[in-house]
């Protein structure tokens, strides 16, 4: 009665020039093993999980990727997105999926960009908050524990519970700015949301109705639509209806049923270039380079290229440098503000 629902449907523009629109984070192979963060997602939760419980929801633009990375899940497990409408519309969409095919399941659900580095500490949190999910009916997210006032995150707070890893949540702010990040990171008592999430489906159905009863009506509406020819059509119609807003913002952020797991299995949202850097393997001088390489008096560089591509470098320090089919990236790594002036401005050329 379980289902992994994977969120596959976001752009990231952080990896830019090597993600692109038509190929997000998700879909690449960041760290070199052959295997896409989308596909190192899904082997994560393989060992534990068949095929037919996995349901992705993904953009139109990327449902050929998707098959392409994932064959083995049948394709009426792929939710196709005929618009962006953010987190909470997918999830949404999961989960009126699931309810038709089973009304008692219980749902994970899954980031599609992230690493897990101890994959057993990691369903050790996941089966805490099922158990905690199943007796109270709450909504439940693993936390991470922060290092830095990361702005990219959800912070949590919660309520001391000695001993008890399951802790009820007392705050949520979404994405706060740096002096409040600075703030709640000071204070200790906070978690970052790591985005995945843990509840009975009937839980977060009820939560839709309270708190975004518009989207959970359209839905509602199209019940009898799912898992017939009439899906894609009544997807269309949907999601025209139907506001971009995340779960954080739509959700987790007024609800007072929600719990987090403290959880410590390593945790990283690749969310930049630095990030990336940051859990790379690295040569002595500190040197990541994914491709071929010459490096003469480099150090603490990252240096990512085409497969068919030799680079020689001389003298360089804390630089980033990205080849990728016709844009080369050349910018100090740790620059991280600058991206997205960097993607506008080249667009506008490209
Ligand atoms: N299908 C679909 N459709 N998937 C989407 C969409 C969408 O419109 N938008 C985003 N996603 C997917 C992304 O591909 C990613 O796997 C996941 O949903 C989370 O979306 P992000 O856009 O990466 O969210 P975020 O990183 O800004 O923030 C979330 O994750 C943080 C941890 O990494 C929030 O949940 C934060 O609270 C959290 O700390
Ligand atoms: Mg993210």
């Amino acid at each position: 009665d379980r289902y992994v629902v994977i969120l596959a449907g976001g752009i990231g523009i952080k990896f830019w020039p090597y993600s692109r629109h038509n190929k997000p984070k998700q879909f690449l192979d960041l760290l070199g093993t052959g295997r896409s963060l989308l596909q190192m997602t899904y082997d994560r939760f393989r060992p534990n999980y068949e095929p037919h419980q996995f349901i992705v929801v993904t953009n139109r633009k990327y449902l050929q990727l998707v098959k392409e990375q994932l064959p083995e899940i049948p394709t009426d497990r792929l939710l196709v997105e005929p618009m962006r409408r953010n987190t909470a519309a997918s999830i949404a969409l999961g989960s009126y999926k699931i309810k038709k095919l089973n009304p008692n399941a219980r749902v994970i659900v899954s980031p599609s960009d992230q690493l897990i580095f101890n994959e057993n500490a990691f369903f050790e949190a996941i089966e805490l908050g099922m158990e905690a999910a199943r007796q109270s009916g709450n909504l439940v997210t693993l936390g991470i524990r922060p290092n830095r006032p990361d702005t990219s995150y959800g912070y949590i707070q919660y309520f001391p519970d000695k001993g008890n890893p399951v802790k009820k949540v007392k705050t949520f702010t979404e994405k706060p700015d740096i002096s409040l990040a600075t703030t709640f990171l000071e204070s200790g008592d906070f978690v970052w949301n790591s985005g995945t999430f843990v509840w009975k489906n009937e839980s977060i159905i009820g939560a839709f109705e309270h708190y975004l009863p518009e989207m959970a009506e359209v839905f509602e509406e199209g019940e009898a639509y799912f898992c017939t020819e009439k899906e894609q059509e009544f997807l269309k119609k949907a999601y025209s209806l139907i506001r971009n807003i995340s779960i954080d913002h739509g959700i987790l952020e007024k609800s007072d049923e929600v719990f987090t797991v403290l959880g410590d299995f390593g945790w990283s949202d690749l969310g930049s270039w630095q990030n990336l850097y940051e859990v790379s393997q690295k040569d002595e001088v500190k040197n990541t380079v994914l491709g071929k390489a010459l490096l003469y008096e480099t150090e603490n560089c990252f240096i990512k290229l085409p497969k068919d591509k030799l680079v020689v470098i001389q003298g360089l320090k804390d630089y980033l440098i990205s080849d990728s089919e016709n844009v080369l990236l050349i910018c100090k790594l740790g620059d991280e503000s600058k991206f997205r002036e960097f993607v506008t401005d080249a667009k506008k050329i490209d």
